[in-house]
């Protein structure tokens, strides 16, 4: 039996190390600096051009997020993105347009989106051009006639940018990182903005069309499937459609010479798996695995809750592993020997969040042990059935180490630290041993398939927790998940 040599928040931890070692993408660090710096008195233009100013986190207009008060826009719901660009690899230059059709929720005569950095050449709403102006962290687009809560609109923004990344309060870059032949995205949690004008919070989940024109040659892929590749003049495009509700934070966009590969899960699941043509014969072994874990969990957590699932192999810095929906991201180095603990944990860990954090998503931020815990708790069940540890002993183990303070209120900096994970895991742990095993399942299950396709906050699973127990839960959820010191021994099991 192997003792956890790593676990994931420590993977974070490299990611963390990677992204900000001396030189190493100084260049972006540089530019991040950049538009971080307080904006200037925010500029109208004359149209169809914006201006572009930089990000001035204090400008932001949010929707009251705690740990990311920018994210998010006031009266908008965003139903669906057409997201259209295009991209070369040896320009590193990305230009296009996001179609978005959205509803609002208040009276508006003006909205915003979320945007870092981008400069925007061309707005419309409802087909005409209006003069936006680039506040900071906002886009700001001001509609041609007041709107009114539950109209529809269609905006329209044409955008560029050649370097896409920004600092996140949570120590790493993320956003749009250049390869030597091709790209991906990271997104979580404020990533999205900093390369496409949205709604970049996980309450407002929306589908989305990605029409990727690359190089002839290369492969684009994003979430969902492939409804159409076709040459155009010396490019090829590639269209994939994401029908299930997704939050901007779990985009998956991969450019270079990948091959898609297809193949079948449990009850006909489509997995569409992608891979670096040069890796093919390597990476099969992990797309072998996939249908044993998804039958696993799914006797635990319900149906897989999406259309497709697949794992993508991306030529990024190691220590990378992503829940991007419905098709987990991971880096091909973590993945060159073959399929032992760290494998298994990184590929379970990342199928997990497609039950926790992609069908049912965190509805604010400091909600993030409703996917982290659980991934960590799902992870550890695999681990046990794969032969490699017993989830009892992680979660002994989790409990010893844990540092002090509460899983329910992260600082932004810790968002992805122990107690996220492990810590929060804990908490699972105790709740199984405290209502037993049947009522612990059924509660993962109807969180899971009651939830699905939208957001939902830690007071909605102590809700649902009550109701499946048949008994008022405070006193656990305070003494486990609140306290800043939890317990120092679990409870005796049912
Ligand atoms: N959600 C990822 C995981 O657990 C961790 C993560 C957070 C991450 N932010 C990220 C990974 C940004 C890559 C990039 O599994
Ligand atoms: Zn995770």
């Amino acid at each position: 039996m192997i003792r956890r040599p790593l676990m994931l928040a420590a993977t974070v931890a490299t990611l963390v190390a990677c992204a900000t070692a001396p030189g190493v993408r100084s260049e972006r660090a540089d530019q991040v600096t950049t538009t971080s710096q307080p904006s200037p008195t925010p500029s109208p233009t004359t149209s169809p051009t914006t201006s572009s100013s930089p990000a001035g986190d204090e400008l932001g207009d949010g929707i009251g997020d705690a740990l990311f008060p920018d994210l998010g826009n006031p009266g908008l719901d965003v139903v669906h993105y057409d997201v259209e660009l295009s991209y070369d690899p040896t320009t590193e230059r990305v230009d296009g347009t996001v179609g978005l059709d959205v509803t609002l929720t208040s009276a508006r005569d003006e909205i915003t989106l979320d945007a870092v950095g981008l400069t925007a050449s061309n707005v419309t709403v409802g087909g005409e051009s209006v003069v936006a102006v680039a506040d900071g962290p906002e886009l700001r687009i001001p509609l041609p006639q007041p709107g009114s809560a539950g109209d529809s609109l269609r905006i329209e923004v044409s955008y560029g940018f050649e370097n896409a990344q920004i600092l996140s309060p949570i120590g790493f870059s993320i956003g749009w990182f250049n390869t030597p032949g091709g790209s991906y995205v990271l997104n979580e949690p404020d990533g999205a903005r900093s390369w496409l004008p949205c709604n970049d919070h996980p309450s407002d989940k929306a589908t989305y069309t990605f029409t990727i024109a690359v190089p002839a040659g290369l492969t684009a892929v994003a979430n969902g499937t492939l409804t159409d590749h076709r040459t155009v003049g010396d490019q090829e495009v590639w269209t994939w459609q994401q029908d299930d509700p997704m939050a901007t934070y779990l985009i998956q966009l991969l450019t270079g010479d990948y091959e898609v590969v297809d193949g079948t899960g449990p009850d006909g699941l489509p997995l569409i798996s992608v891979v670096l043509r040069a890796d093919k014969a390597t990476m099969q072994q992990f797309i072998d695995v996939t249908p044993a874990m998804i039958d696993f969990f799914d006797g635990f957590f319900g149906p897989y809750p999406l259309d497709s699932y697949g794992i993508a192999m991306t030529d990024s810095f190691g220590g990378l592993a992503m829940e991007t929906q419905g098709r987990s991201l991971f880096s091909r180095d973590d993945f060159l020997g073959g399929l032992g603990y760290t494998q298994q944990l990184l590929l379970s860990h990342e199928l997990a969040h497609q039950w926790y954090g992609d069908a049912v998503s965190p509805a604010r931020w400091v909600d993030i042990w409703l996917n982290e815990s659980f991934a960590t708790y799902a992870q550890w069940m695999w681990l046990e059935h794969a032969g490699f540890s017993l989830a009892g002993e992680e979660a002994t183990f989790a409990l010893e180490n844990r540092p002090p303070g509460s899983s329910a209120d992260p600082s932004a900096q810790d968002l992805f630290g122990y107690n996220s994970y492990d810590g929060g895991a804990v908490v699972l742990h105790a709740l199984r041993l405290t209502i037993g095993d049947d009522k612990f399942f059924e509660l993962l299950r109807r969180w899971a398939t009651e939830n699905s396709g939208g957001s939902r906050t830690t007071a909605d699973f102590i809700d649902l927790t009550q109701t499946v127990a048949g008994a008022p839960m405070g006193d656990f959820f305070d003494t486990w998940l609140f306290a800043e010191q939890p317990p120092s021994e679990f409870p005796i099991g049912q």
